[in-house]
């Protein structure tokens, strides 16, 4: 397998990155860090929908323990991980998280950052940070809670407890447990309905979902005055009205 730490395989209106370290459980390093970057250039440029995936029994074991002891203060004002996340949740498109096995630490938080989180039966998610005497701090503070609510947020990031798959479907950090060899495929059939939709219509949904609280209503309503004078608008919803005329 190649040596990159993230393979990617590009289609028309999909990529599929696929992070690939796993003698080191993709645990994620600089090098991958700067590979999902470069990926962030490329879709803030030709946006398309983004599936996440890792190995079949990892996704990724959390930040690179061995780069993390030797990182200072000013290394952790950087949040290298934190941004890379961050550009990766607001790529124009969604972001979907196929996760199999363990996503640990900075492996939960970069499956937090996607729109939509997918796993299989092994799931095993979690943040165990402050067992190694840190914090998650690549988002999970403020992303977790905003996804399973403050209380249960508060509960595993305090306890390091780590989630199987039938929990974290009850949670709602996941939306679907899918046999692993049918992961990719759950993830490409929600790729083809996102496909099926109209981009601009998709992308201005996302923003809003991403707004602010406060803003929320101002910037719904503006996303979709654009929308409502767009030609595939008129197009799409002349189609279901003259449906029946065609049948
Ligand atoms: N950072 C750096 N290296 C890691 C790593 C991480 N987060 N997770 C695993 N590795 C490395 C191990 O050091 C080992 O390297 P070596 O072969 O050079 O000794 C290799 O990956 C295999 O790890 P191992 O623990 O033997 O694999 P496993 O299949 O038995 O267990 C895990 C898999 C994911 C359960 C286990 O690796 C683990 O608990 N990892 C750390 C999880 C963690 O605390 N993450 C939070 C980081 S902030």
């Amino acid at each position: 397998m190649s040596g990159e730490p993230l393979l990617v395989d590009r289609h028309d209106d999909r990529v599929v990155a696929t992070l690939n370290r796993p003698a080191k459980r993709n645990a994620i390093d600089q090098d991958m860090i700067d590979a999902l970057h470069a990926l962030c250039a490329e879709l803030e440029h030709e946006p398309r929908t983004l599936i996440i995936a890792g190995g079949d029994t990892v996704f990724a074991a959390g930040a690179d323990i061995a780069q993390l002891r030797d990182r200072g203060a000013d290394d952790a004002r950087k949040a290298i991980n934190a941004t890379a996340f961050i550009r990766i949740n607001e790529l124009p498109m969604p972001v979907i998280a196929a996760i199999s096995g363990y996503a640990l630490g900075g492996g939960a938080e970069l499956a937090f950052a996607a729109d939509v989180r997918i796993a299989t039966p092994t799931l095993k998610i979690g943040n165990p940070e402050t067992g190694l005497g840190i914090m998650a701090a690549a988002g999970a503070t403020w992303r977790l809670p905003q996804i399973v609510g403050h209380a249960r947020a508060s509960e595993l990031l305090l306890t390091g407890r780590i989630l199987d798959a039938d929990e974290a479907l009850a949670w709602g950090l996941i939306s679907s447990i899918h046999p692993t060899d049918e992961l990719l495929g759950a993830a490409h059939a929600m790729a083809d309905r996102i496909a099926a939709n109209d981009a601009l219509a998709t992308r201005h949904t996302k923003r809003a979902l991403r707004a602010p609280h406060a803003q929320h209503p101002d910037i719904e309503r503006e996303l979709q005055a654009e929308l409502f004078e767009s030609g595939e608008k008129h197009r799409r919803m002349t189609a279901f009205l003259e449906r029946k005329r065609k049948a």
